[in-house]
């Protein structure tokens, strides 16, 4: 089992890892956009779309020792991978995961309770789907951030207004889409981080 203090490094070698697999995972510049967020909610539970191999997961988890997650990852492989790291990671880490394998917007439905920080990470055409999706497990003031909202700065601002090119289209009208439910939410209040691939925050503040 790992030390508190030996985390850091064994994130280090989850970062290698993703890089010599071609795994997606925060990016660098992503990472304290992030753990600023979980810091600052410090969540009791959080909800996961796109675990990969638990990168994220377990750095949400050293930002907020107080909190559980729950996970969700439709590659079997890639959930294999991810529970092997958490087990190495210890107990302390490995015990407060809950790593569901399958579709999120098949598994969502079956959850329960309320989450105080949700991240979605996972299929980006499918943003809007997942807003939906979580509020019904929403707390009363809870956070939902969204990773790579501008996707390559296609989304919005400079260099966005060409019409994207078509293997882009679908996700890019979608994470639009997904930008103004977000910004109109009522009892939502969201910032767009540009930090790496664009992360919104939005916080629900009623
Ligand atoms: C960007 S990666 C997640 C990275 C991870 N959150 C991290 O930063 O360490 C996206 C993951 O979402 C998974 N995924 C994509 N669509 C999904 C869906 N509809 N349901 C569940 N998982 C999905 C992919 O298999 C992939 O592993």
């Amino acid at each position: 089992m790992l030390k508190m203090e030996n985390i850091d490094g064994f994130l280090r070698e989850m970062e290698r890892y993703a890089r010599e697999h071609e795994v997606p995972i925060l990016t660098e510049a992503a990472r304290p956009v992030f753990s600023q967020t979980v810091r600052r909610t410090a969540p009791l539970r959080i909800l996961e779309l796109g675990t990969a191999i638990g990168y994220s997961a377990l750095l949400a988890l050293r930002e907020s020792p107080g909190a559980s997650l729950v996970t969700i990852e439709r590659d079997a492989a890639l959930a294999e991978t991810a529970k092997a790291f958490l087990q190495r990671a210890g107990e302390n880490y490995a015990a407060r995961v809950t790593l569901l394998v399958g579709e999120a917007e098949n598994l969502l439905p079956t959850l329960s309770g309320e989450f105080d920080f949700v991240f979605i990470d996972a299929a980006k055409s499918r943003y809007p789907d997942f807003w939906l999706g979580v509020q019904s497990l929403l707390a009363p003031r809870a956070v939902v951030v969204a990773d790579n909202v501008l996707f390559r700065g296609l989304v919005e601002g400079e260099g966005s207004e060409a019409w994207p090119k078509h293997s882009y289209r679908t996700m890019v009208l979608r994470l639009r889409e997904y930008l103004r439910i977000v910004r109109t939410a009522p009892g939502f209040r969201t910032e767009v981080f540009p930090e790496g691939d664009g992360m919104a925050v939005s916080w629900r503040d009623e």
